[in-house]
């Protein structure tokens, strides 16, 4: 396939240094799961035990086997151009068991030095190349002892996570600039502590996002601190973390009380984290008040959502250099009161969620309904609601079963009524869009959906022991953009 044309003059050309990424995460490309020292992590963990929770019982053991692969998916972001690459660190490959005490008593260890210098290499191949990395801290993908004392349950998580960011500072931050602690605290909360879907895998509805999300905020803005009195000043660079958020509207626009609901949804998928970080250090006052005046219904003493100190506040307030944000879909919301005694953190919220039939899906079954203007009305939102801050798109993408065509013209529609829709937040909205990274750079292990789900620019295949990547037409197409720095398209 060829990589290179040039657009004519109906071209829509973005802003000189816009960033156009790919991303991956560690679990989901590495393989290698316990190669050269790596602990286990809560996916390994989880996946090892079966019992159906992920698609045909599939494992991550292997994956793209990017460990050992890492020079060919560095030919995939090289043929596409990619100005920036998003990739995760496995905690548990740099630190055994999540804690730097480990590698303080072992010293120079041989396992230790393997998980840096996988990661060292990358970063240095990236930089030659002249692509820029985005580093995330954490995907999913806790280390399983940690996990084994509470996880993000227990507070004591907060000074953990800050000692391997400041590790993880310390180690790459002399060439990562861009940093995100955390990907996706809302998913993690509510898919995993809250719904039990993710490891470790115990529904806890009503309690189980507050408390663990409560414990994520903290644990950034305390790594966001780190990063501003003892880095910073050297290093230079930006750290923040990155949110899943969909668009959400009301079901009839006319109708106040869906306008509300949808409202209240937004708070409670995307305010709940954003607000505390980007604006006052606290929780959005209405979930305060649904959360509180429903839990005392249901006896509890005091409100399901706990509270900050007002230190905590402090910290908290102004802990990010950027918005950024991963949008995949839109859903619509009405107003559905709820029973009293129901534990379950939506119906805190009095809120009926759901797509408009009407909206293709990215593939059967799929969660992903393709509604590419759901961006654009969201990039608004943030900008309107957060100050105007520069934001990222550090993930975006359309999953195409298993086997997907290489030639997935349809897809790349979808990505270019997307790229469409980011022109215009950036010219006609004037958001402060500053980079989008698609999701992802390869097919890879999409969680409880294994292999079934296939995100890539490049097709894996898994049945091939050589896993080799060839280039979807989105990939093609996508180099084009890149290379001509914008897309054909009419506003
Ligand atoms: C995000 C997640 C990614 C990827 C993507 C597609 O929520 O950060 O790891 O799986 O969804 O579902």
């Amino acid at each position: 396939m060829a990589f290179s044309s040039t657009l004519n003059h109906e071209e829509l050309t973005f802003p000189e240094g816009f960033c156009w990424g790919a991303a991956t995460a560690a679990y989901q490309v590495e393989g290698g799961w316990d190669a050269d020292g790596k602990g286990p992590n809560v996916w390994d963990t989880f996946t090892h035990q079966g019992g159906d929770r992920v698609f045909r019982n599939q494992t991550a053991d292997v994956a793209c086997g990017s460990y050992a692969r890492w020079e060919e998916d560095l030919k995939c972001i090289k043929q596409l151009g990619l100005t920036h690459y998003r990739f995760s660190l496995s905690w548990s490959r740099l630190l055994p068991d999540g804690t730097t005490g480990f590698i303080n008593q072992k010293g120079n260890c041989f396992l230790k030095i393997e998980g840096i210098d996988y990661y060292n290499k990358m970063i240095d191949d990236l930089l030659a190349n002249g692509v820029t990395p985005m580093v995330t801290l954490y995907h999913f993908d806790l280390p399983q002892h940690l996990e084994d004392q509470g996880g993000w349950k227990t507070g004591a998580i907060v000074e953990v996570f800050d000692a391997y960011a400041q590790f993880c500072f310390g180690t790459f931050g002399d060439r990562v600039k861009l940093w995100i602690t955390i990907n996706e605290p809302n998913v993690l909360a509510f898919c995993a502590y809250e719904k039990g879907l993710f490891p470790p895998g115990i529904p806890n509805p009503g309690t189980g996002a507050y408390q663990t999300a409560h414990n994520m905020i903290k644990a950034h803005a305390k790594a966001w601190h780190s990063y501003d009195s003892l880095f910073r000043k050297k290093q230079n660079g930006q750290v923040s973390l990155a949110f899943f958020s969909p668009w959400i509207a009301p079901a009839n626009p006319a109708s106040v009380t869906d306008q509300e609901a949808a409202k209240r949804a937004m708070a409670l998928a995307l305010d709940l984290f954003a607000k505390p970080i980007f604006i006052d250090g606290d929780y959005p006052a209405v979930l305060k008040s649904q959360v509180a005046a429903m839990s005392k219904k249901q006896g509890y003493l005091s409100s399901r959502l706990p509270e900050f100190t007002e230190e905590e506040k402090r910290m908290i307030k102004g802990s990010a250099d950027f918005f950024a944000v991963q949008y995949y879909t839109t859903r619509l919301a009405k107003h559905h009161e709820n029973s009293e005694k129901e534990l379950n953190c939506l119906k805190d919220i009095d809120v009926e969620i759901f797509p408009d039939p009407s909206w293709q899906v990215s593939q059967q079954d799929s969660w992903i309904h393709v509604v590419p203007w759901g961006l654009r009305k969201l990039l608004k939102y943030i900008k309107d609601t957060y100050n105007n801050p520069v934001i990222y798109i550090t993930e975006n993408g359309f999953p195409q079963g298993d086997p997907a065509p290489l030639d997935d013209t349809q897809r790349w529609e979808y990505f270019r009524q997307t790229i469409q829709e980011l022109y215009k937040a950036i010219h006609l909205d004037e958001v402060s869009l500053q980079g989008y990274y698609v999701w992802s750079l390869l097919d890879n292990f999409e969680w409880t959906e294994g292999y079934s789900s296939r995100f890539g620019l490049y097709c894996v295949d898994f049945d091939n022991p050589d896993l080799p990547r060839t280039p979807y037409k989105s990939a093609v197409e996508y180099a084009k953009v890149i290379q001509n720095n914008g897309i054909k398209g009419s506003l």
